[in-house]
């Protein structure tokens, strides 16, 4: 080997050996976040274990109203390791040539201000608001303020640190709450909104009822829903597989299909002003967003267990890296297929008060 490309070699390696390091910081950082953490093992467990149960009986464990407690612990246990792979959005969004991903969530969360004509002066709800990703890009787009509610205790102190870091948090505020009881006055805000969040609701009409409540006569309310669509085929093993999949690692107590919603919308008192699925043509495909290839999967795998082996980050962290992997292949066949979408976006308004 002649010098130049010995060094050109000690070059390339080296480059590697650095990207490797500050990966692997980086990763030990976001793990050891969870040391301070109660019985991180125990609560994965708990949470496994409910969506893995029949349908029947998380519906009679909802009824029970054990679901809001079971979402709280599934967020505040995963809500670090989302932040790290997605940012401060919780969502997909239609993926646009030559943007990033965090551009394409940030327009996306800009049509959403505009959809609703937010503006100066409005006080408006984000439902399922997560940390506060689309929360400050609304408020910064539109001069609105925003009132976030999630029922993640651990979410509403990292919302509150990024909206006090972005400079927004006399604008963005943050409630610990149920967004199927929500705190807030009847009439109290001028517009709503919720991404990816509604789901999480074991009866859709009750949280549509309960924003409905809350908003003024004549407010909109835009929802970005994660649906089954028409091409979902409850006879198709490999569909049914994906659906439930998605559902299990989601904590989703039910996939809804896209057409229920319009219906359950009217049912709670909403006008339905206009429904789409944003994540079709001419929206590039969003799936390819949560698939990693295996290499990538078995070094993350490999570095989780030895961070857990040497007591950096604590045991069931294995166990949380493998749902989010098992849940993000089957979010990526469902996208590809087209079975399911979490883009369907419905513009809802409160009837004015002459109507
Ligand atoms: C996938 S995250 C989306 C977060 C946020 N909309 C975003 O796009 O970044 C779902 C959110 O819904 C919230 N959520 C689920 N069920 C809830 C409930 N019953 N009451 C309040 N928030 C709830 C979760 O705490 C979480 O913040």
């Amino acid at each position: 080997m002649d010098l130049s490309t010995a060094m050109w070699t000690a070059a390339v390696v080296g480059a590697a050996a650095v990207c490797w390091f500050v990966w692997v910081m980086d990763l030990a950082e976001v793990l050891s976040r969870f040391m301070g953490r109660d019985n991180v093992q125990g609560k994965y467990n708990q949470v496994r274990s409910f969506f893995l149960r029949s349908k029947e009986d998380i519906a009679a464990a909802s009824d029970e109203d054990k679901m809001p407690s079971i979402i709280q612990t599934y967020y505040n246990l995963l809500t670090d390791i989302i932040e790290w792979k997605l940012g401060q959005s919780f969502h997909f969004s239609p993926s646009l040539p030559g943007r990033s991903d965090r551009e394409a969530a940030r327009i996306y969360e800009e049509r959403i201000a505009d959809v609703i004509a937010a503006r100066p002066g409005q006080r408006i709800v984000d439902v399922g608001c997560g940390i506060g990703g689309p929360m400050r890009t609304i408020a910064a787009r539109s001069g609105a303020d925003i009132v976030g509610i999630t029922i993640s205790d651990y979410q509403v102190a990292r919302a509150r640190e990024h909206n006090r870091k972005a400079g927004l948090d006399g604008r963005c505020e943050v409630v610990c709450g149920n967004f199927l009881e929500m705190p807030f006055p009847e009439a109290s805000f001028d517009g709503a909104y919720s991404i990816e969040a509604t789901c999480h609701a074991p009866r859709l009409e009750d949280v549509y009822r309960e924003v409905f409540r809350v908003l003024k006569p004549g407010a909109l309310y835009v929802s970005c829903e994660v649906v089954t669509t028409a091409l979902y085929r409850p006879d198709d093993p490999r569909h049914v597989e994906t659906i439930r999949g998605i559902e299990i690692g989601g904590a989703l107590a039910t996939l809804r299909a896209q057409h229920e919603l319009a219906a359950t919308a009217r049912q709670a008192g909403f006008e339905v002003l206009e429904e789409r699925d944003l994540a079709l043509p001419p929206a590039e495909p969003w799936w390819t967003r949560p698939k990693i290839s295996r290499f990538v999967y078995l070094s993350n795998h490999v570095m989780v267990t030895i961070l857990t082996a040497l007591r950096i980050a604590p045991k069931g962290i294995v166990e949380v890296y493998e749902m989010l992997y098992e849940t993000a292949g089957h979010v990526n066949y469902g996208g590809e297929t087209g079975i399911f979408t979490p883009m369907h976006m419905i513009l809802c308004r409160k009837p004015p008060e002459n109507q």
